[in-house]
């Protein structure tokens, strides 16, 4: 924590020294003041408390703490005085200051209320700082982009957090911001003031991530040697994010749609039926669709989860959003990384806009984090992303066997295993091939791919 600054006001030189020398030795930075009007000048050097005196030459204390306070709130003032009438003291305490010392003073007693009284607005202030960072993150603002795709995607998710809504179905590729969508939007409904709770389907052994969703009772099963309450119930009133929903397995996908057309369950284990009131936001990066169509998804889940289906673009598809991105990643950068960096160089946004983003807007974000670690100009520039310019171009050493090679058959081969890697989403199988939808959907109908295998 930096020094704190200390000004003290007093007309009397011996007891400026004194008070000056005291809390200089307890580790402060001072300023020093004779009159009101001097001390008022001293309010912009920022000092974080002020000793007062009551009688100055040119006003009173009173005068001078209601201007001290005008001018910031938060400075701390501590009045002292030899004539305190119970008035004054009362009138200085309605006006905010912190406490009222009688002079003649002891020094001891002065330091410890200094001391004292600086520590209760760190506090004050790591409160109010924490409840703002804690309430700011996941403002709709949050989702970054000016784009006709990201425009639609924040009215949706401001309509749908308002809206009674009990599920919402996210779905996208990796990176595309399906956990910070969940976010905004518990933290924009009246939700906000109640848990939000995440869990990874994909993360436990169906039986534990059953307890962890439903709770068990004792006795449950081996391990449950206690009661435990589920997600579920901890999180009542508030939002439970399933991600990665098409990884659950299919027993649970039952319970799961039983839970959400009855509002109510039993613990693992448990008679009783517990009626909880929570919204639950399922994710994938999945195609559900097809999921579905070979049966590894039920349908009748997948029918109640997309009653409110949001869909998230893939970065290369609103690529345009890339420059307002990239500066608001410096921006957060700047700030943890203590530098000032300004933006980029028009030749580094124009390469950036020309990359696929396979992996969406983490991967963009995680290219702007390594850059900004390694560069040290004022703006990003072409060869701050050398490591990914590199990547994009290994690609294209490709050397021709001796035998040399069939081109024709060597297209067909690569096509389907880009759409094989994709899960058969075209757009994604393209951005692997350096093709746009139009070119892929060209090539599948002259390799007579349809239907994708
Ligand atoms: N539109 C956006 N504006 C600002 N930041 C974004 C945006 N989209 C994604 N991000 C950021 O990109 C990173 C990845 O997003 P997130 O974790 O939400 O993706 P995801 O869809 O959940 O990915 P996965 O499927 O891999 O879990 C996060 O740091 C997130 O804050
Ligand atoms: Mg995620």
């Amino acid at each position: 924590m930096p020094k704190a600054t200390i000004l003290v006001v007093d007309d009397e030189p011996l007891i400026r020294w004194s008070l000056t020398e005291r809390l200089k030795s307890e580790g402060y930075d001072l300023l020093e003041a004779g009159t009101g009007g001097a001390a008022l000048e001293k309010l912009t050097e920022g000092p974080d408390l002020v000793l007062l005196d009551y009688r100055l030459p040119d006003t009173d204390g009173v005068t001078i703490l209601r201007k001290i306070k005008e001018f910031d709130q938060d400075i701390l003032v501590i009045l002292l005085t030899a004539y305190a009438s119970v008035d004054t003291a009362v009138e200085a305490m309605k006006l905010g200051a912190y406490h009222f010392a009688n002079k003649p003073f002891n020094l001891d007693e002065v330091a410890a209320t200094v001391e004292r009284a600086l520590e209760t607005t760190r506090l004050r202030r790591e409160i109010r700082q924490f409840r703002s960072n804690a309430a700011r993150p996941y403002s709709l603002q949050r989702i970054v982009g000016a784009s006709a795709a990201i425009t639609s995607l924040r009215h949706m998710v401001a309509r749908v957090a308002v809206s009674p809504a009990s599920t919402v179905l996210l779905t996208g590729e990796s990176g595309t911001g399906k956990d910070l969508v969940a976010k905004v939007i518990h933290y924009a409904s009246d939700r906000s003031g109640k848990p939000f709770m995440n869990i990874t389907c994909s993360a436990l052994p169906e039986q534990l991530l059953e307890s962890e969703l439903f709770g068990h009772e004792r006795g449950a099963f081996t391990d449950a040697r206690t009661q435990k309450k589920g997600l579920l119930e901890s999180a009542d009133g508030g939002t439970v994010f399933l991600d990665e929903i098409g990884e659950m397995a299919p027993g649970l996908q039952a319970k799961l749609l039983r839970f959400l057309e009855e509002k109510s369950f039993k613990r693992l284990g448990g008679s009783v039926d517990i009626r909880v009131d929570v919204r639950v936001i399922a994710a994938t990066n999945r195609n559900l669709d097809e999921e579905v169509k070979s049966h590894r998804f039920r349908s009748d889940l997948f029918f109640r989860l997309n009653v409110l289906p949001i869909v998230l673009p893939a970065l290369r598809s609103h690529a345009e959003d890339i420059p307002l991105l990239v500066e608001y990643f410096i921006d957060a950068f700047n700030s943890e990384f203590r530098k000032r960096v300004l933006g980029a160089t028009p030749a580094a946004y124009s390469l950036l806009q020309s990359y696929g983003w396979p992996g969406n807007v983490r991967e963009l974000r995680n290219v702007i984090e390594r850059a900004m670690l390694l560069s040290d100009g004022e703006r990003l520039d072409g060869r701050d992303f050398s490591a990914m310019t590199k990547a994009m171009s290994a690609g294209n050493d490709f050397e021709l066997p001796a035998t040399g090679v069939d081109l024709e058959q060597l297209e067909r081969s690569l096509l389907v295993q880009a759409l094989r890697r994709s899960n058969g989403n075209q757009t994604r199988a393209g951005t692997l091939l350096g093709l746009n939808r139009d070119q892929i959907r060209y090539r599948i109908e002259k390799f007579g791919l349809t239907p994708v295998p």
